[in-house]
């Protein structure tokens, strides 16, 4: 027997227990293993039935990921499932932690299924750009019925096992003990007689065909707006439906080839990419060589937007949260804000008065810096202004207690010169939450020149605890994410003032599967910030950087964007989605007569290629600055917190995949218009002399 897989008889049942740590992934072993477990309990006379189980946290949580992409070996896992659906002994599945993907589909291979009730059921695949390729759309359909299977597999959410027994894909919840209620689960089979029940020859899920049709329907045209661009979600729809129209063998043969053909495609790539990324990026060295400090209490310094998400954030994982501000009347307004978070979940259903209550009931409103001295992280969201915030810091350092986290949310300060007024700057981070904070997943871990380990970890720890991505960062102007953001705004607005309309160069990104252009990312965000960090730096901007002053032209004439209801777009009254704003398209033709443009027409094919060129150029500056320490960190950055398509894995992803030498031609050749701006970063220039890519990058880290 394979060691993944043990065999032993418990009584009258052969026992077939999966043991590959730590998700019991299907791997070849667990498939051998599988397949020779259930030849054996079949020519085992002492064996009845058999009893499939996962040792450790969980039965099987899918295939093993790290497999796809090479070469395929046998057995694979639907010839694996064949074998123990056609098991002429009754196979009962026991289930607990998480059945997902193929793990789930080991399940409905078996013939009867008994899960602990924490047990999470699902089929995620879709969150790979792939498609249970091992049955999974058509068992689940015979039994459930196509709302049910497409609900799981497009959206790729787990239910609970209570749910999954409501659909007759779970026969029964055990109490106690997993193992010896399946066992007496399969001895009671075979004290009634029961047969195999091969799930594929179900047909209950079959029987409703008015409401079969009307989920296809409903499915098709849910997903024309949410999975736009997207391949797999659709091609699961079209096996539903030869599930409900075709016998199962041709059912399976026709999901066996969209399977394929999901893994054929980049998009498979790009969101196994994601999948990995988003769990490399919480390995750090700080948190290799330290234990995070304890996080019991913490306390937000600003109820602005900012600190209000935040607190928000805190208070949703069960944590404590003091929030300070100047005086009552801002106290209360922080308040407020917290609270218009919470009325606003109830007006939509999400929550009740209960709920508010007990979130409430962890918030504490003070005035008084003293009102934080038992804190064991403090983090400071107060106005962008280093005086403003060196003088938070410097009061922090009297009242905090030894060992407290001192952290600031600035967007671009330097955290060294807010961390060195104080007399502990090794206890100094910064936690760089995005907005609205209680939503957003990212969060920027900043590390300052001479950190403690500890301080760094406790970042990553509260990240855990808030269940938002952490990405660590150097401390340098706009970390990884805004320096990155920057770069492609201003490539964007170079387009513009050249020809290419606003409109057009938000569309052409919408496209490319982002939720919204850059422009209207920049009159949702208001465009005054922008322009008050530009007055900013204006003293120390470089004399050879190309300056558009499009925005500035916009600003002064009050165009800040949604706040003000006109920006690049106008917003009639309420009105959330915008119109073109012909005012901003005289003040750019003014601009371009006033510079001597003669705007000429831009492709949509080359306002990406431009956009992305911008991107992943400051990306690779970013790493070679070691700004960020690997690629696959940037990509997460993009993700989740500016809204890059998933299923094209990050721009340094995106990158690879279209070429390195391609992506420095480009910028060769948009270098002969402005050397500045599109100077290549050396690093990219190495990685193309080389031969390498940055996926070699992030298997150095
Ligand atoms: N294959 C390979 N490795 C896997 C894996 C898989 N299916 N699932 C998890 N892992 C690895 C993770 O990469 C991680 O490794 P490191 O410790 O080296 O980083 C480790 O297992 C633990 O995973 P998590 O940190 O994610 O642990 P968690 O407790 O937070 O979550 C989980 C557990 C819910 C199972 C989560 O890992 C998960 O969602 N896994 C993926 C599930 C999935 O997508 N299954 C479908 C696979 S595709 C399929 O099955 C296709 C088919 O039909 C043929
Ligand atoms: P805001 O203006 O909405 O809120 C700031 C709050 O701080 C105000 O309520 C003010 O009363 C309070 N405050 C000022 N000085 C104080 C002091 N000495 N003690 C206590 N409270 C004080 O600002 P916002 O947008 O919340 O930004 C806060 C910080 O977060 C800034 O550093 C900003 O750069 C950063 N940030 C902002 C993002 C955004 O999208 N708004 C995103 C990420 C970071």
């Amino acid at each position: 027997m394979s060691n993944a897989v043990s065999y032993e008889l418990s009584g009258a049942i052969a026992v077939l227990t999966i043991d590959n740590p730590p998700v019991n992934a299907l791997g070849l072993a667990v498939r051998q293993g599988l397949v020779e477990g259930i030849e054996r309990a079949e020519t085992d006379s002492q064996a009845d039935a058999v009893l499939l189980i996962g040792a450790g946290r969980t039965f099987p949580a899918g295939a093993d990921i790290r497999e796809f992409g090479k070469p395929p070996v046998d057995p694979y896992l639907p010839e694996v499932v064949a074998r123990i659906e056609a098991c002429t002994k009754p196979v009962i599945a026991a289930m607990h932690g998480t059945a997902l993907g193929g793990g789930l589909e080991v399940g409905l291979s078996a013939h009867y299924r008994i899960a602990d009730k924490s047990t999470r059921i699902g089929l995620p695949e879709v969150n790979l750009g792939i498609l249970p390729g091992a049955g999974g759309t058509q068992r689940t359909t015979c039994i459930a019925g196509a709302k049910a299977t497409l609900d799981l597999a497009t959206s790729g959410k787990p239910i609970d096992a209570n749910a999954a027994h409501a659909l007759g894909i779970i026969d029964r919840i055990a109490d106690g003990d997993l193992k010896d209620a399946a066992l007496t689960y399969a001895h009671e089979l075979i004290t009634a007689g029961a047969a195999p029940r091969p799930s594929g020859k179900r047909d209950e899920g079959l029987a409703d065909e008015t409401a079969n049709r009307a989920a296809i329907d409903a499915t098709r045209a849910t997903l024309s707006k949410r999975a736009r661009g997207q391949f797999a979600p659709f091609r699961i729809v079209d096996c539903v439906e030869v599930a409900l129209e075709k016998p199962i063998s041709e059912g399976l043969a026709f999901e066996r080839e969209q399977f394929l053909a999901c893994m054929g495609t980049p998009q498979r790539q790009g969101m196994i990419h994601a999948f990995f990324a988003e769990r490399t990026c919480t390995k750090v060295p700080e948190a290799s060589r330290a234990q995070p400090r304890p996080l019991k209490q913490i306390a937000v310094i600003g109820g602005g937007t900012m600190g209000a998400g935040i607190t928000v954030a805190a208070l949703n994982a069960g944590l404590p949260v003091v929030m300070v501000e100047r005086d009552a009347e801002s106290i209360a307004r922080g308040q407020a804000n917290v609270e218009k978070v919470y009325d606003g979940m109830i007006k939509k259903g999400r929550m009740d008065d209960a709920g508010k209550a007990k979130h409430m009931a962890l918030y504490t409103p003070a005035t008084e810096y003293s009102a934080m001295s038992d804190c064991d992280l403090i983090i400071e969201a107060v106005f962008e202004n280093l005086e403003v915030k060196q003088d938070v810091f410097r009061q922090l350092d009297q009242i905090a207690k030894p060992g407290a986290v001192l952290a600031t949310n600035t967007s671009y300060l330097d955290v060294d010169a807010i961390a060195n007024v104080t007399s502990r700057p090794q206890d100094v981070i910064g936690l760089h939450f995005f907005s609205p904070a209680n939503i957003m997943k990212l969060l920027e871990i900043v590390v300052p020149s001479d950190p403690a380990d500890d301080a760094v970890a406790t970042g990553f720890a509260l990240a855990k605890l808030l269940k938002k991505t952490p990405v660590r960062a150097a401390n340098k102007d706009g970390f990884i994410g805004n320096r990155i953001y920057k770069a492609y705004g201003l490539c964007a607005t170079y387009m513009m003032e050249d020809g290419a309309s606003p409109y057009a160069i938000d569309k052409a990104i919408y496209d490319f599967g982002y939720p919204i252009g850059i422009f209207q990312v920049h009159d949702l965000a208001g465009m005054d910030i922008s322009w008050a960090n530009r007055k900013r730096l204006a003293a120390s901007r470089n004399s050879e950087e190309r300056y558009s002053a499009v925005q500035d032209k916009m600003c002064e004439a009050g165009h800040f964007g949604q706040k003000t209801g006109r920006g690049m777009y106008v917003y009639p009254e309420g009105a959330r989605k915008g119109e073109e704003n012909p005012d901003v398209l005289k003040i750019i033709s003014d601009e371009q007569a006033r510079l001597g443009i003669t705007p000429r027409d831009f492709t949509q094919d080359e306002i990406m290629r431009r956009y992305m060129a911008a991107m992943v150029n400051e990306g690779a500056k970013v790493l070679q600055e070691g700004v960020a320490l690997r690629p696959s960190d940037i990509d997460v950055v993009a993700l989740y917190g500016y809204g890059f398509p998933r299923y094209r894995g990050g721009p340094m992803k995106y990158a690879d995949m279209y070429g390195l030498e391609n992506l420095l031609a480009d910028l060769r050749e948009f270098e002969k218009e402005d050397a500045y701006f599109w100077k290549p970063a050396d690093l990219l220039v190495d990685l193309v002399a080389n031969g390498r890519s940055f996926e070699d990058l992030n298997k150095e880290s």
